[in-house]
Order: structure tokens, then C-alpha cells, then sequence
């Protein structure tokens, strides 16, 4: 019969190994969060690049489309390149907020944020039915990281769209100074969100538009609520929304009133 010594032994080697799996089942715990988080990012920057080539292959097709127009082809080139340098930004941003890097916050005006997006996204809403009505004070100021409160509005301003097609409707975009924040509302008058899908919209892959044929069509991959909830939490903002099935939707971005010092 083994000695208690002996047994204590084979039990101290028993609690060792043990130790020594448990160290190793993590380490390959965190290389598996660290893929499953790559993934994600690698999904996300898929489906901004995917937004933002549209509006690139639209500048170039108006450069090429007649040549002999030398000012228009210029014109049309410098938002190609425009586009192309806040794509870069944009991407930049994505990887650092992905990674947990912190961001540099700035006060700025949001109505040249808004501008600026419908410059970049060079979409004609007119064409699709589609009013456009900016209710945003010139001097209102906002504090965040701008290529990242413009992505949200890219996000909510393309499924504001979709909602609206093919009927047309109405996109309203207003902003309002409440006691210690800022609030950003995106309205549509389009197909709204049925009640049981509300919940579920700002989970990551969720979307209902998954049977459209391609990405011209703005095929879903769900992702761009799940991004825009991301980045205003990163804000310390709050996004939600409310809808009415065949009345149309609108989502509420509230964010910290920007700090006086740097405006
Ligand atoms: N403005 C809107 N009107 C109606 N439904 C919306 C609106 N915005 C978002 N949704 C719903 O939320 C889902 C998720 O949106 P999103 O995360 O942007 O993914 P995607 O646009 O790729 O489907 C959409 O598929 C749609 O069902
Ligand atoms: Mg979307």
C-alpha cells in the first residue's frame, strides 16, 4: 500500500499537470478571441469598403464619361481622390477602434459632417424620390472622432435609403443642444421595422435584406447598426430608435455635450 508521503507526491504532480493544461486551454482561449475579434473587424471593414465604393465608382465613371470635358473629368477625379483619402482615414479608425486604441475626440461642426457625407456618398436621393431635409443649426458643435460619427451617419443614412425604396420618402436630419448633451435624429418615411425585429437590429448579422441578388442592391450583411452601436458607446453616446411598421423609423443618436475648452 503506497505511503501517504507517496500519495501526496502523486496527487502534488496530479494538481501540477492539471495547472499546466488549465495555462495552456487559455492561451489557446485568447488566440481564438483574438481570431473570432479579427473576423469581426475583418467583416466590418468589408462591408465599409463595400459602402464606400459605390460613390468612388461613380466619381470615376462621371470622369471617363466624356473626356473631352477636361474641368468636369477634373472635378469628378479630385472627389475620387477625396473619397479615397477618407476611406484611408476611415479604415485607420476602424482598426484603432477595434484594437482598443483610444481615439482623439475633437469639437466640431456637425452640419459640415453632414455635408461632407452626402458629398462622399455621391448618391442622388432626388432620383430615387427621396427629399433631403438638413434641420441642423450652421454652428452646431459636436465632440467626437469625425470619421467615425460620419461612418454611424453613412450607416443610418443608407438604410434610411433602402427603407425609402422604391416609394421615395422623406429623410429628415435634425440636431438639438439638450441640458448636458447633443441629440442627432436620422427619420425616414419608409417600410419601418416590424416589432419583433426591433430588438433584434442592432445584433450583429441581423437583416432583413439578405435575399436581394447583389451589393449594387444593398444586399444586408447586418452589420452596420451592430458598428454605428460600437462606435457611439465608444462615445459615451447612446443610439436607439423608433418605428412604425409602413410609417417609417427614426434613430436617435444622443452624445456628451462637447467640452467648451477646445471648440
Ligand atoms: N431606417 C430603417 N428602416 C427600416 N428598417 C431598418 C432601418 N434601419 C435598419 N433597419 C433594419 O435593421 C436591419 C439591420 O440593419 P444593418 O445593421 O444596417 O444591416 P443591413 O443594412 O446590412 O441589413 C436591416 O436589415 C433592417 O431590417
Ligand atoms: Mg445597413
Amino acid at each position: 500500500m503506497a505511503s501517504i508521503t507517496q500519495k501526496r507526491f502523486s496527487l502534488h504532480r496530479r494538481v501540477k499537470l492539471q495547472e499546466h493544461q488549465n495555462q495552456a486551454l487559455k492561451s489557446q482561449l485568447l488566440a481564438l478571441q483574438h481570431l473570432a475579434s479579427m473576423g469581426t473587424v475583418s467583416y466590418m471593414i468589408a462591408h465599409e469598403i463595400n459602402n464606400l465604393l459605390t460613390p468612388l465608382k461613380s466619381y470615376a465613371s462621371l470622369a471617363l464619361s466624356d473626356l473631352d470635358d477636361r474641368a468636369l473629368s477634373e472635378k469628378a477625379l479630385q472627389k475620387v481622390v477625396n473619397n479615397c483619402d477618407r476611406t484611408a482615414k476611415i479604415m485607420e479608425s476602424m482598426l484603432a477602434l477595434a484594437s482598443g486604441q483610444t481615439h482623439q475626440e475633437d469639437n466640431v461642426r456637425l452640419l459640415g459632417l453632414i455635408e461632407e457625407v452626402f458629398t462622399c456618398l455621391c448618391r442622388d436621393f432626388a432620383k430615387d424620390g427621396i427629399t433631403v431635409d438638413i434641420r441642423v443649426a450652421d454652428d452646431l458643435t459636436i465632440s467626437g472622432v469625425p470619421v467615425q460619427i460620419q461612418q454611424v451617419l453613412i450607416n443610418l443614412i443608407l438604410n434610411a435609403r433602402d427603407a425609402m425604396l422604391p416609394g421615395g420618402g422623406v429623410l429628415i436630419i435634425e440636431a438639438a443642444e439638450k441640458v448636458g448633451s447633443v441629440e442627432i435624429t436620422v427619420a425616414d418615411t419608409g417600410a419601418g421595422i416590424e416589432p419583433h425585429d426591433l430588438e433584434n437590429i442592432f445584433e450583429m448579422f441581423f437583416t432583413t435584406k439578405a435575399n436581394k441578388r447583389s451589393a449594387a442592391e444593398n444586399s444586408g450583411a447586418g452589420l452596420g447598426l451592430a458598428f454605428c452601436k460600437m462606435i457611439v458607446d465608444d462615445h459615451d453616446g447612446t443610439l436607439s430608435v423608433e418605428s412604425e411598421p409602413d410609417r417609417g423609423s427614426k434613430f436617435k443618436i444622443t452624445l456628451p455635450q462637447p467640452h467648451s475648452s477646445n471648440v
